[in-house]
């Protein structure tokens, strides 16, 4: 099973291949926020310091918003993400 580390909380738990990232942070009660739920407030920015082919691709949507927030590379949103395989995770400041 796929391990999600998330820094900022010290955590790292196993998850179901193409587990949700926002159920995963919401069962674990993690410190990425998340507003809209929808890929369009930026609350839920996360840095992904490992594994970033192991999230689900970004779709379209995603990226226009990424780069109207001049969002880093390592950078998504954690209410867009399923999670494949190993990654390691921070919250965005
Ligand atoms: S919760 Fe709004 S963009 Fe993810």
């Amino acid at each position: 099973m796929p391990k999600v580390t998330i820094t900022t909380d010290n955590l790292t738990v196993e998850v179901k291949k193409n587990y949700p990232l926002i159920d995963m942070c919401e069962d674990y009660d993690t410190s990425i926020l998340f507003g809209c739920r929808d890929g369009a407030c930026g609350a839920c920015m996360i840095r992904v310091k490992e594994g970033m082919e192991n999230l689900s691709p970004m779709g379209e949507d995603e990226r226009d918003f990424l780069e109207t927030m001049a969002a880093e590379a390592d950078e998504r949103l954690a209410c867009q993400c399923k999670v494949k395989g190993d990654v390691v995770l921070e919250v965005s400041e």
